[in-house]
């Protein structure tokens, strides 16, 4: 059974087989998450994702993980929030369920996310949470045997709250 969990946490700090990062199309660094991943990570990481060419909103892809505790970062762009209209939530859940196929074909059994595209990308907390939460469950039950656990990493006390509601509505 794969254990669905959230906490508050930094997520590079975290010592699990690979961490999400909230990334943008160019892999090339940023702010938030990613610029905190690529600091923690060190130089090695920005020299692996030059490497990459980029990645499309939506897709995802690895790199190892340098100095972090983490063997691999998942690097998916979000999608920005447009009021909703433009496929957010199907890029959203795309971001998810790319970043969990990848970690399942390099033997990850523990995967951490961060709140995608809730930050500079303005998505709302709530609705990014259940379309993270109804995709990570989806995948799960079509992979039963993939992951030991999933952690839902959240910055905010707010998205945390969020979290252990849905999670604890559910089991
Ligand atoms: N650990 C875990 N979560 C973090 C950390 C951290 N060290 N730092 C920030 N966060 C949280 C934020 O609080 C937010 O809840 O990550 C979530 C995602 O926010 P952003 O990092 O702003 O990511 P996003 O909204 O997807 O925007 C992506 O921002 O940093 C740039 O290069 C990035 O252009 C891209 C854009």
């Amino acid at each position: 059974m794969t254990r669905l969990l959230a906490q508050q946490a930094d997520i590079t700090q975290l010592n699990v087989d690979a961490i999400v990062n909230a990334a943008n199309c160019t892999l090339l660094g940023g702010g938030g998450v990613d610029g905190a991943i690529h600091r923690a990570a060190g130089p090695g990481l920005l020299q692996a994702c030059r490497a990459l060419n980029g990645c499309q909103t939506g897709q995802a892809k690895i790199t190892g993980g340098f100095n972090l505790p983490a063997r691999f970062v998942i690097h998916t762009p979000g999608p920005v929030w447009h009021g909703g209209n433009r496929n957010e939530e199907a890029l959203l859940a795309s971001c998810y369920r790319c970043a969990l196929q990848l970690a399942m074909q390099h033997g990850a059994r523990t995967v951490a996310f961060p709140c995608i595209s809730t930050g500079v990308y303005g998505y709302p907390h709530e609705q990014a949470a259940q379309t993270a939460l109804q995709t990570v469950r989806q995948f799960i039950t079509q992979n039963p045997t993939a992951f030991d656990a999933v952690y839902f990493v959240c910055f905010l006390a707010e998205d945390l709250h969020i979290y252990q509601r849905l999670l604890n509505t559910h089991d």
